[in-house]
C-alpha cells in the first residue's frame, strides 16, 4: 500500500513539473516531503486545480477570436487538457478526500465552460458584426451594365419567312457555305464552259471547291438525299466576289423547293402570291417576268408592287411601282435526272429570295452597309 501511494505521487510530481507553475510544483514537493501524506496531497491537488481555473478563465475571458478560444478548450478542458490529466490524479486520494474533490473538479469543470460559452458567444457576435461590417453592401449602387443585343433585320426576315411557309408544309434545311463546284454549278445544268459561270463571280477555295454563290446547291442535297414529295426552305449565306453601294460579296439569300407529281407554273405562283400576301400585307400585285436560269425552266422573275409607294413610284422602286423580289421556275428536268429523280414521275418549282432585299423592301432601309456595321441604333428598330 506504501509502495503504491509513493509511486502515485512520483507520478503526479513528474506530470505538474511538465505542465505547472512553482508554486504547484512547491506545493508538490511538500507533498513529496510527507511522503504518503494524503491530506497533503489532496491540499496540492485542490491548490492545482485552484491555479489551473484562475488560469483559465482569465485566458478564456481574453481570449481575442473563436480560433483561439477554441485551442484553450482542448489546453484545459479536452481529454489531454490540463484539468483532465490533473483529474487522474483522483483515483489515487483517499476514498474520504475523492469525492470533495471530485466534486471541485466538476464544479472547476462546469464554471470553465460556462465562462467558455460565454466567451463563445461575445466573439461569434462580435465575428458576426465584423463580417457584416467588411462585407458591407451599398444596394444603391448601379448594377453593372448588361448591354442586350438586338436581333438583326436579316435574322428577323429568314424567321418571318420560315415561319409563314412553314404554315403550309415547308421546313428548313441547311448546307454547307463552301460547296463543291458539282453542287454549286454542275448539278444545277450550269457547266464547266458554261457563260453562267461568269454571271456568277465566285471565290474559288481550290480547283473542285467553292465558296457557295447561291443557296441552290441545298436543292441538289435535298433532292438526292430525300424521298419526295419535299417541301424545304434553306435560309443562309452566299457569297460573290462583287461589292458596290448596292452589292455585298457576302449576303444572304432563303431557297425554296418543292418536288411532287404533276407541278405546274399555276402552283409556283399560288406559292408566292401567298407569301408575297403574308410578308409585305395584302394587296399588293404580283408581276411574272419571263427569265433564265440554267436549273429552272422555264424560269420568271417575280415582281410585286412597291409596297412603300403602293405602286405609284417612289426612289425605293425607281419610280417604276414594281420590286423584284427574286428568281423562280419549274425545276429543270435535267436538274431532276442529275438529282437520281425521275423527271417523268417528279416535278417541281424552285425559288430563290436575296434577304437583305427582302428587308430593304420591307423596312426601307436605303444603305446596304447599315446590315454590316452593327450599329445598335440601327438593329434596334427593327
Ligand atoms: N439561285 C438563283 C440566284 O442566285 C435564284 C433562283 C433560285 C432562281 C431558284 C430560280 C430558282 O440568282
Amino acid at each position: 500500500m506504501k509502495c503504491r501511494v509513493g509511486a502515485a505521487v512520483d507520478t503526479f510530481h513528474n506530470l505538474v513539473v511538465l505542465v505547472f507553475t512553482d508554486k504547484i510544483i512547491h506545493n508538490t514537493r511538500m507533498s513529496n516531503d510527507k511522503n504518503d501524506n494524503k491530506n497533503a496531497d489532496k491540499s496540492a491537488i485542490v491548490q492545482s486545480a485552484q491555479d489551473i481555473e484562475a488560469q483559465a478563465a482569465a485566458e478564456i475571458t481574453k481570449a481575442p477570436s473563436s480560433r483561439e478560444l477554441y485551442d484553450l478548450k482542448t489546453k484545459y478542458l479536452g481529454k489531454q487538457g490540463s484539468l483532465s490529466l490533473l483529474m487522474r490524479e483522483l483515483g489515487k486520494l483517499g476514498s474520504a478526500d475523492r469525492p470533495g474533490v471530485g466534486q471541485l473538479f466538476n464544479d472547476i469543470k462546469k464554471r470553465l465552460e460556462v465562462a467558455y460559452a460565454q466567451r463563445e458567444n461575445e466573439l461569434k457576435a462580435s465575428e458576426i458584426n465584423a463580417a457584416i461590417a467588411r462585407e458591407r453592401l451599398d444596394l444603391t449602387l448601379p448594377g453593372p451594365h448588361l448591354d442586350l443585343g438586338a436581333a438583326h433585320p436579316v435574322s428577323i426576315v429568314i424567321r418571318e419567312i420560315v415561319e409563314i411557309l412553314g404554315r403550309i408544309g415547308y421546313s428548313v434545311r441547311q448546307g454547307p457555305l463552301i460547296e463543291t463546284d458539282r453542287n454549286n454549278f454542275t448539278a444545277l445544268n450550269i457547266p464547266e464552259d458554261h457563260p453562267s459561270r461568269d454571271l456568277q463571280d465566285t471565290f474559288y477555295i481550290d480547283d473542285r471547291h467553292v465558296l457557295r454563290t447561291h443557296t441552290s446547291p441545298v436543292q441538289v442535297r435535298t433532292m438526292e438525299n430525300e424521298k419526295p414529295p419535299r417541301r424545304v426552305l434553306a435560309p443562309g449565306s452566299v457569297f460573290r466576289c462583287d461589292s458596290d453601294a448596292s452589292h455585298a460579296p457576302h449576303f444572304h439569300q432563303i431557297e425554296g423547293l418543292l418536288i411532287d407529281r404533276k407541278v405546274s407554273m399555276a402552283d409556283l405562283r399560288g406559292t408566292i402570291s401567298y407569301f408575297v400576301d403574308e410578308f409585305f400585307g395584302p394587296g399588293l400585285k404580283k408581276r411574272f417576268r419571263p427569265s433564265f436560269f440554267p436549273f429552272t425552266e422555264p424560269s420568271a422573275e417575280v415582281d410585286c408592287s412597291c409596297p412603300i409607294c403602293r405602286g405609284n413610284g417612289c426612289r425605293l422602286c425607281k419610280q417604276s411601282g414594281w420590286i423584284e423580289i427574286g428568281g423562280s421556275g419549274l425545276v429543270n428536268p435535267k436538274v431532276l435526272a442529275n438529282c437520281g429523280l425521275d423527271p417523268e414521275e417528279w416535278q417541281g418549282f424552285a425559288f430563290g429570295f436575296g434577304i437583305e432585299r427582302m428587308a430593304i423592301i420591307k423596312y426601307a432601309i436605303d444603305d446596304i452597309r447599315l446590315f454590316s456595321e452593327n450599329d445598335l441604333r440601327f438593329l434596334r428598330q427593327f
